[in-house]
């Protein structure tokens, strides 16, 4: 009880001695009354509302629901929605409810228990079921990274890497996909995914290349906006939006300076973009603008510094350019754990981050602590309550244009791994695939082949067609994706009747055999994610080298098809190869790869980056020109047909 009062306060009135303890047990009697009434006061908002506030109607406006809403928000329940955590860091699930939490993200690899659809839908509804336990009823976002589909649950469509969509050039195409990761997504409940990937890689030295749809930024911005407008076109019955994007990472993520990560473990990744303003605006920024104007609603920022200031604490870009100037009105997410890459304490990284305009923090761990942080910050001056409202309103604004407020039941066109899905897929890897090189008309394949001889890490492997953030961050390895076909399985079903396909992984097809008519070699990288991905040198494998020569003696001709998050160091394979084809990573539909192969569908593909030959060329600009001024091997939108 005492504890309220300030300490000098009997020193200061000095009090009477007369009135001894009695007056003493008044004092403290009137004092108890005062703080009872005090509680009474400060609890009186945090009665639940009455049926017809008018936030819970659904025919109010949404600036009406809004500011009713906000205007019975307690400053703690303002900065829980600022928040979100990761489940595997959610201590006691009933947190949810307590502290507000804004938003509930499942980091690469943080699935149910179960993880199949149902499993997933149990999860996210139990988490939502929590949030809207709590005093207002504010559901929660699930969010993901859908960069490729669904790639959390076994059973979903993979769809190529954005590397290998970028080649297609196809924004048609690019909705479609997004609209069936929707779909997908909002099978399993899930309502908000970190997708699509804006960045422009002007290092493949940098473990995230295939995350990109390339390095022009026209490119770019045309396929971001048409996979927001896909992802965003699942609606709920009541026309909000099913699955939110997030276009990221905010900015000029993929320029960042080779050697200079923030992060010890890596090179690139997590470093820093030096540019001036002039390239802000003609380059990092159009892809962006694109995303705002096809409906974004979250954007993503970058763990990447700009110059000597982690892109968190940026206030000029993200909230004099970003919100002021380019009109963006959603809200800004900081990326796992990037609010504390900025020097100092958790209480300032955290202060200068709301300060600087991210409205939701990724935290994604100890969410109590910045509940308190943000709390004092605000009671002390360091953050005002305008700043606090303002992302508050951005947060709440997207969840009433989700329609997390009304019905979000699923509707029975939620489909998952569907059999149009497959076919979208393989139409997908089909046009991503590049021809390089096809020395005397080497390819199409016919059914009138005699013998083929198939080899290579990537010809019997799904996971490596699948690349990283597939079940695991890191990717998986082998055939055990439900639905998945690998390269190799495609190739012997579509072979002619009279063809015989022989496989060695290692192109071990023994001594002094009958040479094939092909030799396929279909070779590559395993898969990798983020900064674990930061390669100082991208090439073929040794193993994969030996496949190939051993290959050459055995056949009469060799195709390579490379299977890869980025163009590899490989010219004198490319030399001496017949024909050579870049796949990407084509994810669960390899028969998309064989249907080119055997000339049942054009080659469409271009490169969406230049194809270095050597190492000196890094970095190839977003306008295609190399460091040390040589033609690179290939240059972007290179494509034989
Ligand atoms: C990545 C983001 C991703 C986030 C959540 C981070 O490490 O940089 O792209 O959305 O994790 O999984």
């Amino acid at each position: 009880m005492t504890a309220r009062i300030p300490r000098g306060f009997f020193a200061e009135k000095k009090l009477p001695k007369v009135l001894g303890a009695v007056g003493i047990a008044l004092v403290g009697m009137l004092v108890y009354l005062y703080s009872g009434r005090m509680e009474l006061l400060h609890r009186e908002p945090l009665k639940p509302p009455p049926a017809d506030a008018p936030y819970l109607q659904k025919h109010e406006s949404a600036e009406v629901r809004l500011q009713d809403l906000v205007s019975r928000m307690t400053l703690e329940e303002k900065i829980g929605q600022m928040a979100l955590v990761d489940k595997n860091s959610i201590q006691d699930p009933d947190d949810v409810r307590a502290y507000g939490l804004g938003a509930v993200i499942s980091g690469a690899g943080a699935k149910p228990d179960v993880n199949t659809p149902k499993g997933w839908k149990t999860l996210v509804a139990g988490y939502s079921e929590i949030s809207k336990a709590s005093r207002l009823g504010i559901p929660i976002f699930y969010g993901v990274d859908a960069i490729h589909g669904h790639g959390n649950v076994p059973g979903a469509v993979i769809f190529p890497h954005a590397i290998g969509l970028g080649a297609s050039y196809n924004p048609t195409l690019v909705e479609s996909i997004a609209r069936a990761t929707a779909q997908e997504l909002a099978a399993t409940g899930v309502n908000w995914s970190f997708s699509p990937t804006l960045d422009m890689p002007e290092d493949i030295r940098w473990g995230r290349t295939y995350e990109s749809f390339g390095s022009d930024p026209v490119l770019v911005a045309t396929l971001g906006a048409a996979y927001l407008r896909g992802l965003q076109s699942v609606h709920t019955e009541d026309g909000g939006v099913r699955v939110l994007g997030t276009p990221k990472h905010f900015v000029g993520a993929g320029s960042m300076e080779w050697g200079s990560s923030s992060n010890k473990d890596f090179h690139i990744d997590q470093g820093t973009t030096r540019a001036d303003d002039a390239r802000l605006r003609a380059v990092y920024l159009p892809p962006f603008a694109a995303t705002i104007e096809a409906g974004a609603q979250s954007i993503m920022v970058g763990l990447n510094s700009w110059g000597d200031t982690k892109l968190s604490a940026e206030k000029y870009l993200l909230t004099d350019v970003l919100k002021g100037e380019m009109g963006f009105k959603g809200f800004l997410v900081s990326d796992w754990y990037g609010v504390y890459e900025i020097p100092g304490t958790d209480y300032s990284a955290a202060v200068a981050a709301i300060n600087a305009g991210i409205d939701m923090v990724m935290l994604p761990f100890d969410y109590k602590t910045f509940v308190t942080n943000v709390t004092r910050a605000v009671r002390r001056g360091d953050i005002t309550e305008a700043r606090i409202d303002d992302a508050v309103l951005r947060i709440l604004n997207a969840k009433f244009a989700s329609g997390l407020f009304d019905d979000t039941t699923s509707k029975p066109t939620d489909t998952f791994g569907a059999p149009e899905h497959r076919q979208l897929a393989r139409t997908a890897v089909s046009e991503s695939l590049v021809l390089l090189k096809n020395k005397q008309r080497t390819l199409p394949l016919t059914e009138h082949l005699r013998h083929i001889r198939v080899a290579g890490s990537a010809a019997d492997n799904v996971g490596l067609q699948a690349g990283a953030w597939t079940i695991e961050w890191q990717g998986i390895d082998g055939n055990w994706l439900p639905g998945g076909t690998s390269l190799l399985s495609g190739i012997r079903t579509r072979a002619g009747k009279g063809t015989t396909v022989e496989y060695s992984r290692t192109g071990d097809f023994g001594v002094n055999v009958m040479q094939a008519d092909i030799g396929i070699a279909i070779v590559g990288e395993k898969p990798y994610a983020e900064g674990w991905g930061d390669n100082e040198y991208p090439t073929l494998s040794e193993e994969d080298m030996q496949t190939i020569k051993k290959l050459r003696v055995t056949s009469d001709k060799v195709v390579v098809i490379v299977v890869s998050g980025r163009p590899l160091f490989m010219s004198d394979v490319i030399a001496s190869a017949d024909a050579v084809v870049a796949a990407w990573l084509p994810g669960s539909e390899g028969e998309g790869v064989v249907d080119v192969l055997f000339g049942d569908v054009p080659w469409k593909g271009k490169l969406p980056l230049a194809w270095p030959d050597h190492i000196e060329q890094l970095p190839i600009t977003t306008v295609g020109s190399t460091r040390d001024g040589s033609v690179p091997l290939f240059p972007r939108y290179f494509g034989l047909r």
